[in-house]
């Protein structure tokens, strides 16, 4: 279980990117945090492992209090919260196989870890994750010979290989086309199932968080706006997460079907801008 409590951000350039964000996330549930560029979806799912110190509030997962951790302490936590990113903050010049295990010091460590021997045990696992996330025969590729959605899957299997208790994952699809992107979000949510695993994904395209989370938070303007089932997520609420916005769901299937016409790259900036 992770609690967060009447957490806010302030960065020192004065920005005020969270304000009293209270959010308690049981085993098991995927939680998609949706809302516009700026509402403070990274910050938030940074402060939870403290990459950003909140500037006020707690966060506990089970019974540890993470805001109160010390360097030594906060190392050994983040253990228990697997990171998953956007761009896949992969080792390019490594395996797959290396950059898998190299999720075996925690997300702390991907540059000392290179220089490590790995227990036997945790070989066999990454072996067995490797082979969950369908990526068996690709073992000894390079990181940089795989198309995006095969990098997804080498970051999915490090997350895992932490052995985690929950799961932070910003913006998983954002550089993925629309197919690849189903993919992705149906391997995390069944990895979940599986596992009794917590997440939260932050995740700009509203339709992909409705069919695969059990909960929606909508962030706006670094505070909570809305927060319950994908199906209460309506035109009106929508609108009060991404400001004025027309979202007619119409319009919004519409461009949906004229992105399938347009290389990823333009549709994904196309996406952004939507929601900005
Ligand atoms: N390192 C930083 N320093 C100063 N301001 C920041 C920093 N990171 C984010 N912000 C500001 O905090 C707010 C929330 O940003 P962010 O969490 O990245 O939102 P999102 O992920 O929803 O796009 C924005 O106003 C952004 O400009
Ligand atoms: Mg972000």
């Amino acid at each position: 279980m992770l609690t967060i409590q009447s957490l806010s951000k302030r960065y020192n350039t004065g920005d005020k990117a969270l304000t009293q964000v209270n959010i308690q996330i049981p085993k098991g549930q995927v939680v998609a945090l949706i809302g516009p560029s700026g509402a403070g979806k990274s910050t938030l799912i940074r402060c939870v492992n403290r990459l950003v110190e909140p500037t006020e509030g707690q966060v506990f997962l089970g019974d540890t209090q993470i805001t109160k951790l010390n360097t030594r302490q906060l190392r050994s936590a983040r253990r228990r919260m697997g990171m998953i990113f956007q761009d896949y903050a992969l080792i390019d010049r490594l395996s797959v196989m290396e950059n898998v295990l190299s999720g075996y010091l925690g997300y702390t460590g991907f540059w000392r870890s290179f220089l490590r021997r790995y227990p036997q045990d945790v070989i066999v696992e990454a072996f067995r994750l490797l082979e969950r996330v369908g990526l068996e025969s690709f073992i000894d590729k390079r990181a940089d010979e795989l198309s995006g959605g095969q990098r997804q899957r080498v970051g999915i299997a490090r997350a895992l290989l932490q052995n985690p208790q929950i799961l932070l994952v910003d913006e998983p699809t954002a550089s993925l086309d629309p197919k690849t992107s189903r993919q992705i979000m149906r391997l995390i949510r069944e990895l979940c199932a599986e596992r009794q695993l917590s997440a939260i994904i932050n995740i700009h395209d509203v339709h992909l968080a409705q069919q695969f989370a059990d909960r929606i938070i909508g962030l706006r303007a670094g505070e909570v706006v809305f927060d319950g089932q994908p199906d209460a997520l309506d035109t009106e609420m929508l609108t009060l997460i991404y400001g004025e916005e027309d979202w007619n769901p119409q319009i919004d299937a519409d461009e949906e079907e004229n992105a399938k016409h347009k290389a990823p790259d333009q549709m994904y900036m196309d996406s952004k801008a939507a929601l900005v």
